[in-house]
């Protein structure tokens, strides 16, 4: 036998056993979008590389290290998604949605970041992405953080803290970046292999070090929010008080930074210690310069993702049982005129019972092989057809769930009656 081909490592494939829990995700998701007026967008999984570079950032570990690129056969350099902020970012712009337009998009979707797969980390994985272009904020900031505390209340989930912050400006951003540098330039001896070469890149992202011989260093830094220009502050004490308004703890993290390059002003995050060193399940921030950088109108914005693996384990933790589909009549046949029949009258429960879910014995087997199929399968009711009862124009209704004995009913009545008894 020729050797088994293996999945690709850090993919996963979903199987029925899990599906009830993303579909629940999804409806629950959805019907909170849709109420505070998200539409939804699909946009392509893959974009030329150069988007994720002029977005993400150069000097970020996504791109220098994360990315899924390769050459298509016309020699473009192309890349599979690893966010979809980019993407939406650059649909507004291609298809013209912007010119001083406001919309408010979600998507869901795969995304493709070449890691170092562990629990939670994966290499394919989904995201719930929403994002807000065109409003300034802060009370898009609130509103939008605001949904996102809803679908943990509709979830079920509880183990989740909000931490939030501001990075500024664009400009407040890069004078604090410099200070950064001179700070750790100053103590470079003490920095590790990957925090010096992120000195030359990008500095900020030093503060996301997870090596505690770092950490005094990290903690002794300058903060952000110390040099925070007066605007900013301004937006940043307005997020804080409309986040009271509605009732949304959070803590201010002053060493929150994010790994990507786009953000400005707020960031924020939902952490869980539920799920060992993935602790983001949900996280964002505004980007306000990114549109113009990407050569759209100066649009004003703001989003969050949410990963998907990472929630359905909060789900399955937090032990709200999501109901499997079952099927509501299961049909057992036996003989050949009868399993012809039983196809026919499948059919038709199918038309007459629209949304019921009508499974027909497959495959042959005696009496006891199907009612073991009916019963495995879960199904409300049993359909019972052989040749004798067809001769008398009947067939056999048996509650499997409960235990009321069985009936027998007229074919042309069926429809009638199983409706009668569902
Ligand atoms: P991100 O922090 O890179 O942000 O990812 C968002 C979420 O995706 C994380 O909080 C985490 O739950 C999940 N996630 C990230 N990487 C993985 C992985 N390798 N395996 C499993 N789950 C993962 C963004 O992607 C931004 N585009 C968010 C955003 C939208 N900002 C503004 N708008």
């Amino acid at each position: 036998m020729s050797k088994q081909i293996q999945p690709v490592r850090g993919m996963n494939d979903v199987l029925p056993a899990e599906i009830g829990a993303w579909q629940h995700l999804e409806r629950v998701g959805r019907a909170v979008f849709e109420a505070y007026g998200y539409e939804e967008v699909r946009v392509p999984i893959v974009e030329h590389t150069q988007l994720f570079q002029r977005s993400i950032g150069e000097h970020t570990d996504i791109v220098e290290k994360e990315m899924y690129t390769f050459q298509d056969l016309g020699g473009d350099s192309l890349t599979l998604r690893p966010e979809a902020t980019a993407g939406i970012a650059r649909a507004a712009i291609s298809n013209g949605l912007l010119r001083g337009a406001r919309h408010k998009f979600w998507c869901l979707g795969p995304m493709f970041r070449h890691e170092r797969p562990q629990k939670g980390r994966y290499r394919q994985f989904y995201q719930f992405d929403l994002e807000a272009l065109g409003f300034a904020g802060p009370d898009v900031d609130i509103e939008l953080i605001a949904l996102s505390a809803r679908l943990w209340r509709a979830l079920g989930i509880t183990r989740v803290r909000l931490m939030i912050n501001s990075l500024g400006t664009v400009a407040a951003r890069a004078s604090y970046r410099e200070r950064l540098q001179q700070y750790f330039r100053a103590h470079e001896s003490e920095l590790d292999a990957d925090s010096r070469r992120r000195l030359d890149g990008n500095a900020l992202r030093i503060l996301d070090s997870k090596q505690p011989a770092m950490r005094a260093l990290i903690e002794a830094a300058p903060l952000l929010t110390e040099h925070l220009d007066p605007e900013s502050q301004a937006h940043f004490a307005g997020l804080r008080a409309g986040l009271d308004a509605v009732g949304v703890a959070y803590e201010v993290n002053p060493r929150l930074v994010r790994g990507l390059d786009y953000y400005s002003r707020t960031v924020f995050e939902w952490v869980t210690d539920a799920l060992g060193a993935q602790d983001a399940v949900c996280s964002g921030g505004r980007y306000d310069g990114l549109i113009t950088q990407l050569g759209g109108e100066a649009t004003p914005a703001i989003g969050f993702a949410m990963g998907i693996e990472r929630t359905v384990e909060l789900m399955n933790q937090a032990g709200n049982a999501v109901p499997g589909v079952a099927p509501d009549i299961y049909i057992v046949a036996s003989g050949e005129r009868s399993e012809r029949e039983a196809m026919r009258l499948a059919e038709q429960l199918r038309d007459a019972l629209p949304g019921r879910g009508v499974l027909l014995n497959l495959g042959g087997g005696n009496f006891k092989t199907q009612f073991r199929r009916a019963d495995r399968s879960g199904a409300r009711l049993a359909l019972i057809l052989g040749d004798a009862e067809l001769d008398r124009g009947v067939a056999a209704v048996k509650p499997l769930r409960r235990d009321d004995g069985q009936i027998e009913c007229p074919l042309h009545e069926l429809p009638a009656r199983i409706a009668a008894l569902l």
